[in-house]
């Protein structure tokens, strides 16, 4: 996803397109703030940035950075009391502006999501079978015996053991592996183009983890979809994401490519999740970065990460920083991008 144009030095956090083909998916100044009693609460704080298909965008952050907010308002899941602006643009149609109707029918045909946790996306009384068929039969025409041939199929698609067995099964009879595998065959039912993921392996251990992302991979691969994974854990990002948009307290505040991001990390909120990732020896992850996110509903006017950042100046506590572009597809929020590469050339 390299930039062909010259390079602006001033410029929205997105990646340019490759090619002249409009992307998959745009997302345009996206803002999603909800009421509260301490007024409104900027969760996505106008958010840019562009998937091609075939592509995994990995989204990071910490807890309460707004991943999810961002992920439920493209799905048009969010409340009717939200006040959403921008645009989200699927294929070149906004799912913001359209119809509940319309976006009813996008939601599962073009785009689907799988959720952290798989139990809460699974019915406990109903077997992985009926819940497979029904989902199958409310996007297509097909017959009892056909849906229920291809529900066996996606069983394999997502590569269960045993899966004329699991098709029998109840949710609770499933491993969580298993169970977030069946989660994700739902989400396939209807070959969407655009997958979302919430931490789809946050719940799960190690192990179950590497092969639920191997499972992803497979599909960014086979079925050539667009995947835009959600994690707080970088780690993860990095076994999947091919470009990684870094999240702080709602805004984009880094884009780049996987390989920018690890090896050429601009802002020192990412520098500082990478840092705690690769301290050697040590079997628990230290705490990222000392210190709590701003309260969403009263942010700083200056750069939000400034009250926890080690080399914050006056100037970051004044404006919000623009976005610069310091290399093809790479992009900062930071007055003092250049500070922390210096470090960590050093
Ligand atoms: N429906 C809602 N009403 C009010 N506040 C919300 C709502 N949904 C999310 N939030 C707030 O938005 C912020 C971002 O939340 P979320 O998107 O869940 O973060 P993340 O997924 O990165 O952990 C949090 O402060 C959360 O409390
Ligand atoms: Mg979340």
């Amino acid at each position: 996803m390299l930039m062909t144009a010259p390079r602006p030095t001033v410029a929205r956090i997105s990646p340019a397109p490759c090619t002249d083909d409009t992307p998959l998916l745009a997302v345009r100044d996206l803002t999603t703030q909800f009421p509260t009693r301490h007024g409104w609460l900027t969760a996505v704080n106008h958010i840019s940035y562009e998937l091609q298909a075939g592509r995994v965008l990995g989204v990071l952050g910490e807890s309460g950075s707004g991943k999810s907010a961002m992920l439920r308002t493209i799905l048009g899941l969010q409340p009717k009391s939200t006040r959403i602006a921008g645009e989200v643009l699927l294929d070149g149609r906004d799912l913001i502006s359209m119809s509940a109707a319309e976006r009813e029918d996008m939601r599962g045909a073009s785009v689907s999501m799988v959720f952290q946790d798989p139990m809460t996306a699974l019915d406990p009384v109903f077997t992985v079978e009926q819940q497979l068929v029904e989902t199958i039969r409310r996007h297509s025409t097909l017959s009892r015996t056909e849906a229920a041939a291809r529900a066996l199929e996606l069983l394999q698609t997502v590569q269960i053991p045993s899966p004329e067995r699991r098709l029998k099964a109840y949710p609770f009879e499933l491993s969580g592996g298993m169970r977030q595998r069946v989660v994700i065959a739902i989400a396939l039912v209807s070959n969407p183009r655009l997958l979302l993921a919430d931490e789809p392996t946050t719940a799960l251990d190690v192990t179950v983890q590497a092969r639920v992302l191997d499972l992803f991979r497979d599909l960014k691969h086979r079925m050539g979809m667009g995947i835009i994974f959600v994690t707080h854990d970088l780690a993860v990002a990095a076994e999947i994401a091919d470009d990684i948009a870094v999240m702080y307290a709602g805004r984009i505040v880094e884009f780049g490519s996987l390989d920018d991001i690890v090896r050429s990390p601009q802002h020192p909120y990412t520098r500082g999740l990478l840092e705690a990732n690769i301290r050697p020896g040590q079997h628990e992850r230290p705490e990222a970065i000392p210190g709590s996110p701003p309260n969403l509903a009263k942010l700083p006017p200056g750069c939000s990460f400034a009250p926890r950042c080690h080399v914050a100046e006056a100037a970051c506590w004044e404006a919000v920083p623009a976005a610069t572009t310091v290399a093809p597809g790479h992009g900062v929020r930071c007055l003092k991008a250049a500070v922390s590469v210096e470090t960590v050339v050093r």
